[in-house]
This record gives C-alpha cells, sequence and structure tokens, in this order.
C-alpha cells in the first residue's frame, strides 16, 4: 500500500494532505525519514511515526475510553464538550467507513463515568450494542437514599418504566454499602439505571460504568484517557 494512501485509511487527512506531510519529511518508518508519497509497504503490523507520534496500522480501530463525568457521547453536543474531543484527531477521521472515525459504542450520560467502548467496525458495533446480544454491563451506583432488600428484590424481579411495555429487570445485583451498589444489565434503554432506580424510590447519586461484558475497565486507565483494545481484550468481548 502506498505510504500517502496507508496514512489517509488511517485518519491522517485527504490524500493530498497525507502526500504533503510525506513530502515534508514528517512521516518516517524504521527510523528513515520518507520522501516519496508512493512509496509501497506493507501495511500489517507497520509502525510509522507522523510528526514525533509512533503509530501502528490497524484495519480497524477498537479502543476504550475511561469516560469523564462532563462529557457528552454525542459527536454534536449540546451544554458539554463531546467524548470525541478527548481523543486524537487521525480516530476521529479515520477513512474507510460509512461514517468516519470511530464511534461510541453505546452511550453514557453526560454525567457517568466509565467504560466506553469505541470502534470504526460497524459489525461490531453492532454485536456490542444489539439487544439481541445481551452484553452484560456492570454498573456501579451511589444512591441518595439508604438501599434495603425490598429495592434489590425489586430491580431483579422487575419494575415498570414509563413507555416500556414489559418490566425490566437487572440480571444480576447486590449492595455493596448503605448507600452502594453493583447492577448488571442486559439492555441499554435510555437512562435505564437512573429510571430503574427511581421505580424503586431511590434515585442515584453517582452512576459509573465498570465492565462490559467480560472487559473490565483497567485500574490503571485514568478518567479521559483512552486505550486501543488488545485481541485478548477483542477475544474476551467477542466470547460475550
Ligand atoms: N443508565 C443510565 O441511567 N445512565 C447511563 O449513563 C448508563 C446507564
Amino acid at each position: 500500500m502506498q505510504i500517502q494512501d496507508l496514512l489517509f485509511s488511517q485518519g491522517f487527512g485527504t490524500r493530498r494532505v497525507c502526500a504533503g506531510l510525506v513530502q515534508q519529511g514528517l512521516v518516517a518508518v524504521d527510523g528513515r525519514r520518507l520522501t516519496a508519497a508512493e512509496e509501497d509497504f506493507d501495511p500489517v503490523g507497520l509502525r510509522f511515526v507522523v510528526q514525533g507520534v509512533e503509530w501502528m496500522y490497524r484495519e480497524r480501530a477498537y479502543l476504550m475510553l475511561h469516560k469523564p463525568a462532563g462529557y457528552e457521547c454525542s459527536q454534536r453536543p449540546g451544554a458539554w464538550p463531546s467524548v470525541y474531543t478527548l481523543l486524537p484527531g487521525p480516530l476521529r477521521q479515520r477513512a474507510g467507513t460509512a461514517a468516519a472515525g470511530v464511534q461510541a459504542i453505546g452511550r453514557l450520560d453526560q454525567d457517568t463515568t466509565g467504560l466506553l467502548l469505541l470502534s470504526d467496525d460497524g459489525l461490531f458495533i453492532h454485536r456490542m450494542s444489539s439487544p439481541r446480544h445481551h452484553v452484560p454491563k456492570v454498573y456501579h451506583i451511589e444512591t441518595s437514599h439508604r438501599l434495603d432488600q425490598s429495592q434489590l428484590e425489586a430491580l431483579l424481579s422487575g419494575v415498570r418504566l414509563e413507555r416500556e411495555p414489559k418490566p425490566v429487570r437487572a440480571a444480576a445485583c447486590s449492595q455493596l454499602g448503605e448507600r452502594a451498589m453493583s447492577l448488571t444489565l442486559t439492555e441499554g434503554k435510555y437512562h435505564q439505571v437512573k429510571r430503574m432506580l427511581a421505580a424503586v424510590g431511590n434515585r442515584v447519586e453517582r452512576l459509573h460504568r465498570s465492565r462490559i461484558g467480560a472487559l473490565e475497565l483497567p485500574p490503571d486507565l485514568p478518567p479521559g484517557q483512552w486505550r486501543w483494545l488488545e485481541p485478548s481484550d477483542l477475544l474476551a468481548l467477542r466470547g460475550v
């Protein structure tokens, strides 16, 4: 693949911009500064440096973000900045898919923190977000009021939510403290956790997603930081 096409596919701008980056000596492979935009490379596993930053060619992008509070998951947010501003430009501009760049898989509310997956692989996005696949998501919740056994039992047996034809139930839940619990959901309805807690007479004070399927938010990934998903992470997610 010509280096200009490779850079284009990875989100470094139009082909013309990518050719310009090479011609200006801003791209290096194996410590060698390139000059010819048409130079061919085998893209698989290729490591390259653009303006001092090292990248690896990836046909598709799969990543996790530790979403901080105060960010919206929308591409065109209203009152808060978008989570996409936390990603480097090339990830937002990757070419080759119908919608440019990576997309968040499901959404977290502006005030929710925790694990958010993003990808530009349409099949993967569909598999992870489709209600038919029942991918479990684990939330850590701090509540305004004391929790009691009857609330947990109601969450497990199913609560009625407005505009939902059937009762909605948690796949699992456990009390972690007087006002703290974990809740596992296999669906992703709008504001589902907050509505479920309201339905049992409580209120969500803080909401954090700690796990999706077999993938746990790594304790060393600080809020606002992102990381590529490793092949082992993808295997864990595909196995759900
Ligand atoms: N449920 C909610 O209410 N909010 C979220 O951000 C995620 C799940």
